[in-house]
């Protein structure tokens, strides 16, 4: 079943006469139960994609289903958790107090969202900052008091902006399990991220936006298979001239170590043949993200 589903969707900001296209048709759909990587840019058009989702802001045009209704409808609210990517969470309260106004506002049993609050605390490491004031957190600890507002009513939908942006290693590792957890839990996670290794290592589907446009959109495995490399690490006699040909490196113990294309392959395996050239090692991988990434950027400039 389709949890998000666009349908040509488009935002044009007006500020006074000037009109900024923060979204152009865009199309996609995210399945129950999987994690969806948004990538983009600064400016790309994602927090607006994201606000148009939560009916926080209208279309321009196009169509927008989520959980199978209208973003106005407000029977779906309580089965979405929205991290937004700047919090605006009331710094004079503690993370108790807080967290307890959120529990009301969802009319969740006094008892119920207690019990929930410390497991939440504890899961994110921060049960004894439970009274500590929200003014005195962190930028790390906020986002985790964030995500713990997001997830309190027990949404099956999360829609995370940004979620580990600023934080460190350690923390982003955090995030990063916990959003691994909710989809083995059966929840359905949208995402925007900058971190292309955080999109690749938890997204089952991409996408790509790039100035409102959605550039490339697939199952990843799909997607960064479209460029499939291997690697030779080789040594023998007299092999500068295939080095230098196909940009090799110094590897250790005098080997070389270079990265062949698909369609150079037998080419290359050939010559190594000829001149009696040893294979170390060899494996195949896919492209990198990052690569993918400034690819796909890249080509569109040629569009
Ligand atoms: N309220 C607004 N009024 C006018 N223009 C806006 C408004 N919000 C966003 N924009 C513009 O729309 C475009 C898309 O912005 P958006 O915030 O959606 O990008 P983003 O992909 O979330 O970027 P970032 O990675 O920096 O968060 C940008 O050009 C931005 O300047
Ligand atoms: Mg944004």
């Amino acid at each position: 079943m389709s949890i998000i589903k666009t349908k040509n969707l488009t935002k044009i900001y007006k500020k006074g006469r000037k009109k900024i296209r923060a979204l152009h048709n865009l199309n996609l759909s995210v399945d129950e139960g999987t994690i969806f990587g948004f990538l983009g840019r600064n400016g790309a058009g994602k927090t607006t994609a994201i606000k148009l989702f939560l009916g926080l802001l209208r279309p321009t045009s196009g169509n927008i289903s989520i959980l199978g209704k209208n973003p106005d409808n407000i029977d779906i609210k309580n089965q979405i958790g929205y991290l937004p990517e700047i919090s605006y969470l009331d710094k004079d309260f503690t993370a108790w107090e807080l967290l307890k106004f959120f529990g009301n506002f969802f009319k969740i049993e006094r008892k119920v969202v207690e019990e929930r609050i410390d497991d939440l605390l504890s899961q994110f490491g921060l049960l004894t900052f439970k009274d500590t004031k929200i003014g005195d957190f962190s930028k790390g600890m906020l986002q985790k008091i964030a995500i713990i507002q997001a997830l309190l009513h027990q949404p099956k939908l999360l829609i995370l902006d940004e979620p580990t942006e600023g934080l460190d290693p350690i923390s982003q590792h955090e995030i990063r399990e916990f959003v691994k957890n909710e989809k083995k839990k059966g929840n359905t996670i949208f995402l925007s991220s900058h971190y292309l290794d955080e999109v690749e290592e938890l997204c089952d589907v991409i996408g790509v936006l790039h100035k409102g446009k959605l550039l490339r959109y697939g199952e990843k495995d799909k997607l960064l298979q479209y460029k499939i490399m291997y690697t030779f690490i080789i040594k023998g006699k007299s092999i500068e001239s295939i080095v230098s040909k196909y940009n090799g490196k110094p590897f250790l113990n005098d080997c070389y170590k270079l990265h062949i294309s698909l369609n150079e392959k037998e080419n290359f395996t050939n010559l190594l043949n000829r001149n009696k050239i040893e294979i170390v090692e060899f494996y195949r991988e896919r492209e990198e993200i990052a690569d993918f990434f400034l690819r796909t950027i890249g080509e569109s400039k040629n569009e």
